[in-house]
């Protein structure tokens, strides 16, 4: 009777997980149709950092500026923070309490750009600290921001808030939200296609630049 459980309760997890494998590669594979109607006042730069194997910073990042041909610029650190998932956490956890923003590798010129889509993985509630160390050292005066995150299902918290403070002098549209992956996903491989596509991206733009 025990071994029946057992072999029942596998069963039961190895059918779940082709369940959720099915819908991320059917959702990977979903192209945008619709593209954009609104207006980008101006030049465009998709400005972002990306932590994970998987990348879901970077995929949204992809997309925003496949649709707008916005140039794309990552921000990386001069000393990264160490994989896996758990060693991030620590390091992050370490620099977080002591107060430590890292370096950036690039502290990119934005002068030549009107609009400048903003892009972070959630970290704690808001967004990653070398987004944090980048607004530090250029307050986007001016410019028009259009913010975007992935998450791991925790939400955006404070993300947009943070992200106007830092902003005093720029107009802060609404923030596009992107639920990633999590710990357990990632380690099944499943990217930020689970739960959203191209084309959330699009409407996003069709709505704050339509406004
Ligand atoms: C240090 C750290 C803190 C995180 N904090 C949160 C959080 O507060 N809420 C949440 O939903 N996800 C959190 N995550 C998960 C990431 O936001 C999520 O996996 C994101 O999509 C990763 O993007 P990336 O692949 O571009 O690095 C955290 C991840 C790390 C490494």
């Amino acid at each position: 009777m025990k071994i029946l459980l057992v072999i029942c309760a596998i069963a039961l997890v190895v059918a779940t997980c082709c369940a959720i494998g099915c819908i991320a590669l059917s959702r990977r594979s979903t192209d945008a149709t619709i593209s954009p109607t609104a207006k980008i006042p101006g030049k465009a730069a998709v400005v972002y950092y990306s932590q994970s194997k998987v990348r879901n910073t970077a995929t949204v990042a992809q997309w925003i500026a496949k649709h707008t041909g916005a140039t794309l610029i990552e921000l990386e650190l001069a000393e990264p923070y160490p994989e896996p998932y758990s060693a991030t956490l620590k390091a992050v956890g370490r620099d977080a309490e002591a107060g430590t923003l890292r370096a950036l590798k690039n502290m990119p010129s934005l002068d030549e750009y009107d609009v400048v889509f903003l892009g972070s993985p959630i970290w704690y509630g808001t967004c990653a600290l070398p987004v944090e160390t980048f607004l530090k050292n250029n307050r986007l005066s001016g410019k028009v921001v259009a913010p975007f995150c992935t998450h791991g299902g925790g939400g955006a918290g404070r993300f947009a808030a943070d992200i106007r403070q830092a902003c005093p002098d720029a107009k802060v549209l609404d923030a596009l939200v992107i639920r990633g992956s999590n710990q357990i996903e990632r380690r099944m491989g499943l990217g930020v296609g689970l739960r959203h596509t191209e084309d959330d991206v699009v409407k996003w733009l069709n709505r704050i630049f339509n406004k």
